[in-house]
């Protein structure tokens, strides 16, 4: 049986960033974002459906003018909650009041690079010391912080030096890879990086696994891919889907939590349509599929950096 770890749930689109990679093109309010009492339903219906833990995603999550109330709920029911944030509406009454309500808030801020040149290729001017502001508090109130990190074609030759800032801050680090979805897809040729650079980096946790607090996403290490198998996204109208890179494409589209439960869709849904021709080739055993949403958007039935069966990249 396939059991929901995480959910990232997608609060609102409206953010104060405009990072180059983001993949919900995050700006503006979109028109069909959930109501708050919409949002505590789905949160109740994600924590009875046995979620882990529930991801406040965006947008910028801390954006919404209710997500004290959302995030005092979800605690008031004990369901364990995490938040990815810009931080840069983190100021220390902000970050104070999270703690008054729910002081075991799990927090990833993004972090695009460990110098304000790196970060801010992506995220924009002025972007880095509001980040870093804001998790400089988070540290302060004692919340348990993860920086979360996109690996892109720029970013990766500096990853060693993204690893020491993240041991000196005492924090754990979360590795992702870039997939040119929504706004990213406009700058792949700049972003994509190549399977050289994600075995650099792979090489890089290998040397440091003992002294940081890792999460690596399979789309890194090659294991295969978790998406409708231990977990899903929650778009911003209610919209379930097997990872959130697959948000533009309505073939692979769960359901609704405005009309069904969660577990109603995710039990109905059948992850192996995102593996198309690669359950079928003999090399499966050996790749696994790499990550089925990065072969998705590039048309591909495989992903070029994990694929044992093709030369590219
Ligand atoms: C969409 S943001 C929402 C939360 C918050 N605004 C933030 O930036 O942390 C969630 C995470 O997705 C990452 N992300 C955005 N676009 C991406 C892409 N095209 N590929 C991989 N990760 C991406 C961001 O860097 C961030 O860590
Ligand atoms: S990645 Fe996050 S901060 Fe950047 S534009 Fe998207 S939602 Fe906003
Ligand atoms: S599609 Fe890619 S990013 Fe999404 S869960 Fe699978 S490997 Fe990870």
């Amino acid at each position: 049986m396939r059991t929901p770890k995480v959910v990232e749930f997608e609060l609102t689109t409206a953010c104060n960033y405009s990072c180059i990679h983001c993949y919900c093109n995050a700006g503006k309010t979109s028109k069909n974002e959930l109501s708050t009492e919409e949002v505590k339903k789905v949160i109740k219906d994600l924590y009875e459906s046995g979620v882990e833990i529930i991801d406040l995603v965006g947008g910028e999550p801390l954006i919404r003018t209710d997500i004290f109330e959302i995030i005092s709920f979800a605690k008031s029911i004990g369901a364990k909650l995490m938040i990815n944030t810009n931080a840069s509406l983190a100021s220390k009454d902000v970050v104070k009041k999270l703690k008054e309500i729910n002081d075991n808030l799990l927090v990833g801020v993004s972090l695009d690079g460990h110098k304000k040149e790196i970060h801010e290729l992506v995220r924009g001017a002025g972007t880095f010391e509001k980040t870093m502001r804001g998790l400089k508090n988070f540290l302060e109130f004692g919340f348990d912080v993860t920086i979360l990190h996109v690996i892109n074609k720029h970013n990766y030759k500096y990853f060693e030096e993204m690893v020491l800032f993240a041991k000196e801050l005492g924090v754990s680090l979360y590795v992702d890879r870039f997939v040119p979805v929504g706004r990213g897809e406009l700058f792949k040729d700049m972003l994509l990086p190549t399977k050289e650079m994600i075995k650099f980096v792979n090489g890089i946790i290998e040397k440091y696994k003992d002294q940081v607090d890792f999460f690596v996403e399979e789309n890194i290490y090659g294991d295969e891919c978790t998406a409708g198998k231990e977990h899903a996204s929650i778009l911003v109208d209610g919209t379930v889907v097997p990872c959130g890179h697959f948000r533009y494409d309505f073939k692979y589209y769960m359901g609704n939590v405005r009309e069904k439960s969660f577990k109603e869709i995710w039990e109905s849904f059948n992850p192996d349509i995102l593996f198309n021709d690669c359950k079928e080739c003999e090399l499966f055993t050996k790749c696994k599929g790499g990550c089925r949403a990065f072969a998705n958007q590039l048309g591909l039935s495989y992903d070029p950096i994990f694929c044992e069966a093709s030369n590219n990249v």
